[in-house]
């Protein structure tokens, strides 16, 4: 998709659509009226039998029937107050891309005016043009594509190009790609997208400037001693794989940060098997494993100058004759014991390795991204994330990530009381807890895992996969967690 910046105006604009936010009930908008002269006031009169008033995600499209060089015109409301969020500019650049591909139009200008967020918003309105645009058709005969977007054109009298705009711009369309990866590694069916299909991606994918992958097999995990991981994995005939990739950047690292994701590439439940209608979308739980792939995978086209370690223990969960049994006990590296009494809690299982791994490093911050818990969507529903964190500041900055970022997250406590209701009597803790506050109790096993290093735990059982089409992509993967990550670690 190619960008353009144009010093120009509706009337002379030439385009297939030309798109104008309006604000909330603000008509008398002097680019508004002077458009509707061109018009004859045919705009304003169709906007009121249209009850098109500017509100929040209404569009209006029009045809301007040879009267402007643009054969149609899309209003777009962007909602009431005096600055507009990166959010509401995101779906605004998606839905024009939707009006666009309606009406074959292959690009699409938009005329912004000067605001005090001019960068971030080109940014946005750019990155939900991209995102609207995907599709996962490699298994379909006839697949109903979106058709292609050229290019983008941004206008207004005195448009100047600014190295501030173009970053945004180029931080907007690396992002999209690597949300787009994510996706297609959660859509990929599981027994094409197994531990070692994820490495092999890794491998792929994770390349350019100061990325190095390393895949390491059954054996080494063995010889690593990452003792949840192989426990989990004894139930499966597929060899079990931890994936570890490094960032350098060319100059000093400022931070030095650990992403880890979940990578469980079915999940079954194991024995504690799970029923049929809960397994239909359990392919999305390598989901945070994706996240951190496609993440690390965008790190040398951005540039940032922080040291950053991605982390992901694959295997998939399954009942197999030599599977974990409700009753064993896991001895961890760092020396501490889980008694496992329900094998479908497999994530910590695999998690706590991999954070004990990571913590070893004593990295300034330490990510974890995982669809662990049923709970957690109980309590926030299919489009928040929960994040837990032993470091507030952290925690704000992540929270702030993911509001610019569009995506959502919401904190939930680390109640130390709860830890009572993992206490085991045979073990130094067992993996499941009460009936209640699950999503809880899931988080304060991980976080016995972290020792002192400031960490974040992002539980996106929810919102890793859409139930249904949105704005922004179709049901399935949504790569959930790679924009907020690229958002932080741009933020360091
Ligand atoms: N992968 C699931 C969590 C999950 C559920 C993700 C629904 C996305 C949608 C996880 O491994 C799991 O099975 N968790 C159990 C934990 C329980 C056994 C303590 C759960 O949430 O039911
Ligand atoms: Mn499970
Ligand atoms: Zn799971």
């Amino acid at each position: 998709m190619e960008i353009r910046f144009r010093d120009s105006t509706a009337d002379r604009i030439k385009s297939d659509l030309v798109v104008i936010p309006v604000r909330d009930k603000q008509l008398d908008d002097p680019a508004l009226r002077a458009l509707d002269r061109h018009l004859k006031g045919q705009l304003r009169a169709r906007m009121s039998k249209g009850d098109f008033a500017g509100a929040e995600g209404s569009v209006l499209l029009y045809p301007t029937a040879g009267m402007l060089p643009a054969p149609y015109l899309l209003l777009i409301g962007i909602g009431a107050g005096e600055t507009t969020s990166d959010d509401t500019w995101r779906n605004a650049g998606a839905r024009a891309r939707k009006e666009a591909c309606s009406i074959g139009a292959g690009e699409f200008a938009v005329f912004l005016a000067a605001e005090k967020n001019f960068d971030s918003a080109v940014g946005a309105i750019v990155e939900g043009a991209a995102l609207a645009g995907y599709q996962f058709n490699k298994y379909r005969s006839n697949g109903k594509s979106v058709a292609a977007l050229k290019s983008l054109t941004f206008f207004r009298s005195g448009l100047k190009k600014t190295s501030a705009l173009q970053t945004s711009v180029d931080i907007a369309l690396t992002t999209a790609p690597g949300v787009f990866l994510a996706r297609d590694l959660v859509n990929e069916p599981p027994s094409v997208a197994t531990a070692r299909f994820l490495g092999a991606q890794a491998q792929r994918v994770c390349q350019g400037r100061g990325l190095t992958v390393e895949v390491w097999n059954k054996k080494k995990i063995e010889a690593m001693k990452l003792a949840g991981l192989l426990a989990v994995n004894r139930g499966s005939v597929e060899e079990p794989r931890f994936i570890r990739i490094r960032y350098r950047p060319a100059g000093k690292a400022r931070k030095r940060v650990a992403l880890i994701g979940k990578g469980i590439t079915f999940d079954s439940g194991g024995l504690s098997l799970k029923p049929s209608k809960s397994m239909e979308t359990m392919k999305l739980d390598m989901a945070g494993g994706a996240a951190v792939i496609a993440t690390m995978s965008c790190l040398p086209q951005l540039g940032v100058d922080i040291e950053v370690t991605g982390y992901v223990p694959t295997t998939d969960n399954l009942p197999g004759q030599n599977a974990q049994k409700p009753g064993d006990v896991i001895r961890y590296m760092n020396g501490k014991t889980i008694e496992v009494l329900n094998t479908d809690a497999e994530g910590r299982l695999i998690l706590a390795d991999a954070l004990a791994l990571a913590a070893q490093q004593k990295p300034d911050y330490m990510i974890n991204l995982a669809t662990l818990t049923g709970a957690c969507m109980t309590a926030l529903g299919t489009q928040v994330g929960g994040l837990f964190s032993n470091h507030q500041p952290l925690a704000d900055s992540l929270l702030r990530s993911g509001r610019e970022a569009g995506e959502k997250l919401w904190q939930l406590p680390l109640v130390k009381e709860y830890k009572e209701l993992i206490k085991s009597s045979v073990a130094d803790m067992k993996n499941i807890g009460g009936a209640h506050g699950g999503a809880i109790t899931a988080a304060l096993i991980l976080q016995e895992f972290v020792g002192d290093t400031p960490w974040a735990h992002l539980d996106i059982a929810g919102p890793a996969f859409a139930e249904s089409d949105n704005l922004l992509g179709p049901k399935g993967g949504t790569g959930f967690g790679v924009r907020t990550l690229i958002k932080f670690l741009l933020s360091l």
